[in-house]
């Protein structure tokens, strides 16, 4: 029957260990795990032998059908999220990003109303704070309370960005309400000073985009944001972590008290700065993302090393797709090239391919930085993020001795280059299960419109993260901060499980 599944005689990874076993999924949970197990007749046999059975890809980062630098992202939350189970991915985090002074309670239900009946997996989101002010602050206790937000994007750069001041207060309304306050860390006051510069001097390519954003400017804008999260001690997330200096300072500030999460992405894991000196106009403008590829080729690897080492904890995608016409609306000016790559249907293969194939990382914690992390930081853990009784079945059967080659020709997303194009992938998501249906069946995607739901993100997921993060805070005298029953409530929690 449809609804019944038995994954037999693979090897299950979960972020801690590896285990042969069988997988017996009934009405989209996992039931049972073990060998010999006792299952009714009729259910489906999938064959795991020789295969990894890992937890479905978490995506904590796209932008589906996003209206941005004048156009709009053309995989919407169907095509999207269709890709990303052709990939192995079974849940994606997007961002709500309101118009700067639009209420971001409206924005919220304008991302609901595109994606509700579109997507083919689960979906979160995270709300962007693209202005600061009373209307915002309340705004955001409604969205923790009643609808499953649990953390808010600080754009640094880009005319929406929030000043220090204005971090400040996010971060510390964050951490009343125990939510993630994330950031996209970018000095764009100066990045605006050096594209005038380039553009007096004559620069009008893609190269000019990552000369105007050089890693200093990445690197400052993590500095400045760890120092405001360290003064109202909120726990803070990275978004996008592009460089070995931004690392490097992540890393300095963590081991100086910050309370800070890294997350880095296929892109810069797959690909690096050196395609903006390619010699066609298009390839260049296609790999354009903010902070951009780093022209320092050994980038990539540093960046993977630094996610074996749990310098950075997450990997996300940033997908956010143009074709190559939209890239053309900055031609003659590389400032007005939209920005954003592909990601969500590649992200499984690249990091497989460039982690675990190349011998950096192991599958254990191939399955941490693609969907654990994520799942725990978030606070869908462990109904997400992990192989276990109870848990959604959200599996991708991982067959690591065949390989694939990316291409545009095959690929399931709707523009028409791709970043990692002729990058050979070992490992293939053979077997794709979204909430128990099977949705990539021997490589064939047969993904569902609307077979996806909203997931609510509650509060408090980085405490449950890090519990022992909980007893370095104290109480704040006046605003009522972290009310400390609360707090204490919540560790009794985390201790019962
Ligand atoms: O270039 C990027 N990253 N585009 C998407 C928007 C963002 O800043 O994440
Ligand atoms: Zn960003
Ligand atoms: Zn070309
Ligand atoms: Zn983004």
């Amino acid at each position: 029957a449809q609804n019944r599944l038995l994954i037999k005689n693979g090897k299950t990874v979960n972020e801690n260990e590896i285990v042969e076993q069988d997988v017996y999924v009934e009405d989209g949970i996992i039931k049972q795990l073990g060998r010999n197990l006792l299952i009714p007749g009729g259910t489906r046999v999938i064959d795991a032998r020789g295969k990894y059975v890992i937890p479905g890809g978490i995506d904590p980062h796209t932008h589906m059908q996003f209206e941005f630098m004048g156009t709009t992202s053309v995989d919407d939350f169907y095509q999207g999220t269709k890709a990303a189970v052709a990939g192995g991915t079974t849940m994606i985090i997007d961002f709500v990003v309101p118009k700067q002074g639009e209420s971001i309670l409206d924005s919220y239900y304008a991302w609901r109303q595109k994606a509700d009946d579109k997507v083919c997996c689960d979906y979160g989101l995270h709300v962007a704070l693209t202005s600061w002010n009373d209307k915002v602050k309340g705004e955001m206790k409604t969205l923790c309370e009643k609808h499953g937000v649990n953390s808010f994007k600080m754009f640094m750069a880009y005319d929406f960005y929030l000043k220090d001041d204005e971090l400040y207060g996010a971060f510390q309304r964050c951490r009343e309400l125990g939510a993630l306050a994330q950031v996209h860390a970018e000095n764009g006051l100066i990045i605006k000073k050096n594209v005038e510069k380039l553009k007096a001097f004559g620069v009008t390519g893609p190269e000019g985009h990552e000369m105007s954003r050089p890693e200093c400017i990445e690197a400052e804008a993590v500095n400045r944001a760890c120092v405001i999260s360290k003064q109202v001690d909120c726990p803070l997330y990275v978004v996008h972590v592009m460089s070995k200096s931004a690392t490097e300072t992540l890393k300095e500030n963590r081991d100086n008290g910050t309370w800070v999460y890294g997350e880095t992405l296929a892109a810069a894991l797959g690909t690096d700065g050196s395609n903006y000196k390619h010699s066609c106009w298009h390839h260049s403008a296609g790999h354009i993302l903010s902070p951009p590829l780093r022209p320092d080729t050994t980038t990539p690897k540093c960046l993977m090393e630094y996610l074996a080492q749990d310098v950075l904890q997450l990997t996300g995608s940033d997908h956010c797709t143009f074709t190559r016409e939209q890239k053309e609306m900055g031609k003659g000016d590389f400032s007005k090239i939209p920005n954003g790559v592909n990601g969500v249907e590649d992200r499984m293969s690249v990091i497989w391919e460039k982690g675990v194939h190349s011998g950096i990382i192991d599958p254990c914690r191939y399955v941490a930085i693609t969907s654990t992390n994520a799942a725990k930081l978030f606070n869908v853990y462990p109904r997400k993020g992990c192989i276990a009784v109870g848990s959604d079945a959200d599996i991708v059967v991982w067959n690591p001795s065949k390989t694939r080659v990316i291409s545009s020709k095959t690929h399931n997303i709707a523009i028409d280059f791709n970043i990692f194009e002729g990058m050979e992938c070992h490992g293939v998501p053979e077997y794709v299960i979204v909430n128990g249906r099977v949705c990539v069946d021997e490589e064939q995607l047969r993904a569902v419109q609307g077979h996806g739901k909203f997931v609510e993100t509650p509060c408090w997921a980085p405490f449950i993260y890090a519990p022992e993060k909980m007893d370095e805070l104290t109480a704040p005298k006046n605003n009522g901060a972290l009310n400390e029953i609360e707090l204490t409530n919540k560790l009794a929690k985390i201790e019962l499980e």
